[in-house]
């Protein structure tokens, strides 16, 4: 069965994004073309991505052209939205239900891109099967958490790599 899967950059103390939503601190750990913490060997196992309203804005914002024009893109917003090139706009009343239609599809791996709201939402329904985790050796000390909330998980690591910049790239399998 296909696996719905987390791949995203965190700061040291958890965070995905500064308070404003920025991202600059990532700029310090680019992905040159010989060293893209395995995003291009990742991305070509997946053929749907599902982001939040506010990571589909950032998406666009930092992209001249949307980045994923030959996968299935899902963008979860509560307020309906005009129609835009590439993705499908979905409110997220029955998340289980669109997943559980998704994984009785063929096809390849699921990516949940984020952010962080839309991260909490999946593992409150625990419908994350595996987490690949590029932990950034910043400390931020405020921003957007990777998860929100009281909600509790347990996931087993399956593997960790040390890249020469120091991010650590840890997969968790729940
Ligand atoms: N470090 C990384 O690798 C990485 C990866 C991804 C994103 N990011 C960053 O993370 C930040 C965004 O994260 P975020 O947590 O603030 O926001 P987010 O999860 O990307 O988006 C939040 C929005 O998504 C919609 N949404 C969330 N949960 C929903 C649900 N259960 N049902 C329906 N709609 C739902 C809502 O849109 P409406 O308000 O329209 O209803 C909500 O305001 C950005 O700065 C982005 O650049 C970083």
């Amino acid at each position: 069965m296909r696996k719905l899967i987390v791949y995203i950059a965190v700061s040291l103390d958890g965070y995905i994004a500064a308070e404003d939503g920025g991202i600059d601190w990532l700029n310090g750990y680019p992905n040159p073309e010989n060293n893209d913490y395995g995003y291009a060997r990742f991305f070509a196992t997946v053929d749907t991505t599902l982001m939040g309203y506010k990571t589909y804005q950032d998406v666009l914002r930092l992209a001249d052209t949307f980045p994923y024009p030959d996968t299935t893109n899902y963008v979860f917003s509560r307020s309906p939205k005009p129609e835009a090139p590439y993705v499908t706009f979905t409110n997220g009343d029955n998340i289980p239900g669109l997943i559980q239609r998704l994984k009785a599809q063929d096809g390849k791996n699921i990516w949940l891109v984020g952010g962080g709201e839309l991260n909490t939402a999946f593992l409150q329904h625990d419908l994350i099967d595996e987490m690949i985790i590029h932990t950034i050796p910043v400390v931020l000390g405020s921003g957007r958490p990777l998860f929100a909330g009281t909600v509790q998980k347990t996931f087993k690591v399956k593997d960790i790599k040390l890249y020469d910049t120091g991010v650590v790239e840890t997969r968790y399998e729940r």
